[in-house]
C-alpha cells in the first residue's frame, strides 16, 4: 500500500525509490514509517479495551529507528539477546515493558538484564530457573519470571519457523510445566509473573493460535488452584503476512479468538508480533548489474545478494520483485533467476520470473522489512546494505552502508 508507482516509478510513501538509490546506492533497504505504524495499529485497535502489551519482536528488524518508532507508539519489546537489549535501551525502549525470551541466555545476559529491570525472562528449561536464581542472589534482586511453555500444537508452517511442537527445541514441556512453577515458586530469588509460548511464525489461520491459547489457559488455571497466580499470559507472535498470494487471516480473528478464551481473565495479555509489524513495510532495492543467458535458464545478476536477504536460499522463500519503472503494458518480459554475486548456487533472490530489465536497471525486492537485514551477513567480505525509512515525502538514512574498512576492524596479523 506504502509502496505504490507514481508517475511511472515505484516509491515508498513519497519517494521515488530511484531517488533513494541515486542518493544512498545499492543495495539497500528501504523502510516506511506509515507502513509500520498501520500495522502497529492494528494490533493496538484490536487489543484496544483490554489491559494487554504489545511486545515488538525485536529480532524481525532491530535497526534503532524501528524500535524508536515503535516505543513512541507504546510498544514493549520482545528481546532474545543482550545485544537486543542494548538496542531497545539505545532506542529509547522501556526495559520495564521488555521480555527476555530464549534457550540459551548467558549468565551476564540475565545479569544485564536484571540490572536494566526488564518486564520478565521467559524461562526455557530447568537449568536456566537454576542459573537466574543464581544470579538473582548474586545480585541481590527478585528476578521476574515466566516460563515459555510448548503447548505442543501444530502452527502448520514450514518446519524451520515451527517452534511449539514437542520436537521442537524452545519452550519446556507441557506436562513438566506445572511441577516447573512449583519449585520456581519455592525460591525467593525469583517471582514467578507470568507464563508464554510461541508455535511458530507465519500462520496463516488463527486456529492453531486460539488452540494454543486454550491450552495455556487451561494450565493457568491449574496453576491458580495451586495457588500460583499470574500477571500476564503471552500467547507469542507469529501472525502471517502476503508475500505472494496467501491469504492470512486478519490480525483481529487471532486477537479476537485469545480475546474469547481469555474472557473474564484478569492477566495482562502480551502479543510478541514481528513479522506483521514490519514485514510489509520493507523493501530491497538492487541493481541489475547483468543480463546472463544460459544454457538451460538466464539470469540477472544483481548487487544484493543472499548475505543481504538469506530467506529464498534458506526457506525457499518467495518474495516479490517489482521493476523501479513501471513496466509498459504489453512489453515482453523474458524469464530470468535473479542471482546475486555470492559464491554460492543457493545465492538467488528470485527464479523463474518474468522480468523486463537491463542493466542499471532498479528492482525491489518487496516483503523484506522483516528478517532481511537482520539475516544478514559479511560472507564474500561484502558490507552490508544501507538502511533508509522514508516518511511521507522525506527519507532518512538510518543506518549507513558499512564500509569496508569496518569489515576488518578488529583483525590483526600475528607477528609470526
Ligand atoms: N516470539 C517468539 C518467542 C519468537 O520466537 C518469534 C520468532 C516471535 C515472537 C516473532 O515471530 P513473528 O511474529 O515475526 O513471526 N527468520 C524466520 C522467522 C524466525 C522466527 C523466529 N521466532 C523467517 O525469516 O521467516
Amino acid at each position: 500500500m506504502e509502496f505504490a508507482y507514481r508517475q511511472g516509478v515505484l516509491c515508498a510513501e513519497q519517494v521515488p525509490l530511484d531517488e533513494i538509490a541515486r542518493r544512498v546506492g545499492t543495495p539497500c533497504y528501504v523502510y516506511s514509517r506509515a507502513a509500520i505504524e498501520r500495522a502497529y495499529g492494528e494490533f493496538a485497535r484490536a487489543l484496544s479495551g483490554r489491559r494487554a502489551l504489545i511486545a515488538y519482536s525485536v529480532k524481525a528488524n532491530s535497526n534503532l529507528a524501528v524500535i524508536a518508532l515503535l516505543a513512541r507508539l507504546g510498544a514493549g519489546f520482545d528481546i532474545v539477546s543482550g545485544g537486543e537489549l542494548a538496542r531497545v535501551r539505545a532506542a529509547g525502549g522501556d526495559p520495564r515493558r521488555t521480555l527476555f525470551s530464549g534457550v540459551g541466555k548467558t549468565e551476564g545476559e540475565i545479569r544485564q538484564a536484571l540490572e536494566a529491570g526488564v518486564l520478565c525472562l521467559n524461562l526455557e528449561s530447568e537449568a536456566e530457573l537454576a542459573r537466574v536464581v543464581a544470579v538473582a542472589a548474586h545480585l541481590g534482586v527478585r528476578a521476574p519470571v515466566a516460563f515459555r511453555v510448548n503447548p505442543d500444537v501444530d502452527a502448520k508452517t514450514h518446519p524451520y519457523i515451527s517452534t511449539g511442537m514437542r520436537q521442537n527445541k524452545f519452550g519446556v514441556a507441557y506436562a513438566e510445566a506445572e511441577r516447573l512453577y512449583a519449585l520456581a515458586a519455592r525460591q525467593p530469588q525469583v517471582q514467578v509473573v507470568g507464563i508464554g509460548c510461541h508455535i511458530g511464525s507465519l500462520m496463516l489461520g488463527a486456529g492453531p493460535f486460539v488452540d494454543a491459547a486454550a491450552r495455556i489457559l487451561a494450565l493457568t488455571q491449574r496453576l491458580e488452584r495451586e495457588g500460583i497466580r499470574l500477571a500476564h499470559i503471552d500467547l507469542g507472535g507469529g501472525f502471517g503476512i502476503r508475500y505472494r498470494d496467501e491469504a492470512p487471516a486478519p490480525i483481529a480473528e487471532f486477537v479476537d479468538g485469545a480475546l474469547g478464551v481469555l474472557a473474564g481473565r484478569n492477566e495482562t495479555l502480551i502479543l510478541d508480533p514481528g513479522r506483521a509489524v514490519v514485514g510489509n513495510a520493507g523493501a530491497l532495492l538492487t541493481r541489475v548489474e547483468y543480463l546472463k543467458p544460459g544454457e538451460s535458464k538466464n539470469f540477472l545478476v544483481v548487487d544484493a545478494a543472499m548475505n543481504d536477504l538469506i530467506r529464498p536460499a534458506l526457506y525457499d522463500a518467495w518474495h516479490e520483485v517489482r521493476p523501479v519503472r513501471e513496466p509498459q503494458a504489453g512489453v515482453r518480459a523474458p524469464v530470468f533467476d535473479i542471482v546475486g554475486p555470492v559464491c554460492e548456487s543457493a545465492d538467488f533472490l528470485a527464479r523463474e520470473r518474468a522480468v523486463a530489465a537491463a542493466p542499471g536497471d532498479l528492482l525491489a525486492v518487496m516483503t523484506a522489512g522483516a528478517y532481511g537485514m537482520v539475516m544478514s551477513s559479511n560472507y564474500n567480505t561484502r558490507p552490508r546494505a544501507a538502511e533508509v525509512m522514508v516518511d511521507g515525502s522525506r527519507m532518512h538514512v538510518v543506518r549507513q552502508r558499512e564500509r569496508l574498512a569496518d569489515l576488518y576492524t578488529g583483525e590483526s596479523i600475528p607477528s609470526w
